[in-house]
């Protein structure tokens, strides 16, 4: 049997406080990493998730830092490998999906958006380059969306950015790969986090959705967790600038 191991190497992940992300870092220290995930606000979230993965027997730290802002996360990065030496692999996580009609968003809406979602991409990308060009080896991995493959009304802006973060997989894929390092994305469709609560707490919203996906229903947080572990590991070694898509069903197009 092919086992995934991950042990000895380091795992930054964003917005690792909960959902995706959380689930992202569980799988990662399972398989052996080190962790450490970085969250906006709440500490205390990003302790218990930090705890829990101790209790497997590596080691995790959770770091403050929002992913919008240059200063922060050159940081951040700065500190990682002050302490752990090396980032092995990167999952570009941190996300917002917020709603917004065309012709009513205003700029502070779009700008956030794009912000955290595509400028914070770029900024951790940017800032862990350089030392994994050095060791010549690393896996990026990006948390994308199937509104970034097919688009999404009335979120044009979440929309517009996780397309960008495609396209910039597709961008330094192919730049990077000659110096072993490895980036791709993932795009989730539905998946049940605290980001979706509201709208599959509507039964009706709910039922509406389920019907679009020909599994039946959305993914859990731990389903997008094996596709983001399967792109750090050996097992996903060619591919590169590629786009996993993990949606039921519900959106076949790269
Ligand atoms: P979530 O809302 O549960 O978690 C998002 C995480 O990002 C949180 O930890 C939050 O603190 C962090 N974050 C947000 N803004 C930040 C900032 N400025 N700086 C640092 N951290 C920040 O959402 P979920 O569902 O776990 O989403 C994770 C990723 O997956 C996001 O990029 C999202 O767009 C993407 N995604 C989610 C889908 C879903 O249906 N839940 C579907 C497709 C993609």
């Amino acid at each position: 049997m092919t086992r995934i191991d991950l042990l000895g190497q380091t795992a930054l992940v964003t917005g690792g406080s909960r959902g995706i992300g959380a689930a992202s870092a569980r799988l990662l220290a399972e398989a052996g990493a080190n962790v450490v995930i970085t969250y906006q606000r709440d500490r205390r979230a990003a302790r218990t998730v930090c705890s829990a993965i101790e209790a497997s027997g590596v080691r995790c730290r959770a770091v403050r830092c929002n992913t919008a802002r240059a200063s922060e996360v050159r940081a951040c990065v700065r500190s990682v490998l002050r302490e752990f030496g090396r980032i092995d692999i990167l999952v570009n996580n941190a996300g917002v999906w917020k709603q917004g009609a065309i012709g009513a968003m205003t700029e502070r809406q779009w700008d956030e958006t794009l912000d955290i979602n595509l400028k914070g991409t770029f900024l951790f990308t940017n800032a862990v380059v350089p030392s994994m060009k050095q060791h010549r080896s690393g896996r990026i991995i990006m948390i994308a969306s199937t509104a970034g493959q097919r688009g999404e009304a009335f979120h044009a802006h979440y929309a517009a950015s996780k397309g960008g973060v495609i396209a910039f997989t597709k961008s330094i894929g192919p730049e990077l790969a000659p110096f072993g390092v490895i980036a791709n994305c993932v795009a989730p469709g539905w998946v049940e986090t605290d980001m979706t609560a509201e709208t599959f707490g509507d039964r009706r919203q709910a039922a509406e959705i389920r019907r679009t996906i020909p599994r039946g229903r959305a993914a859990t947080p731990e389903e997008i967790a094996g596709a983001v572990l399967f792109l750090a590991s050996d097992l996903s070694s060619h591919l590169v600038g590629s786009t996993v898509s993990v949606n039921g069903g519900s959106v076949l197009s790269n």
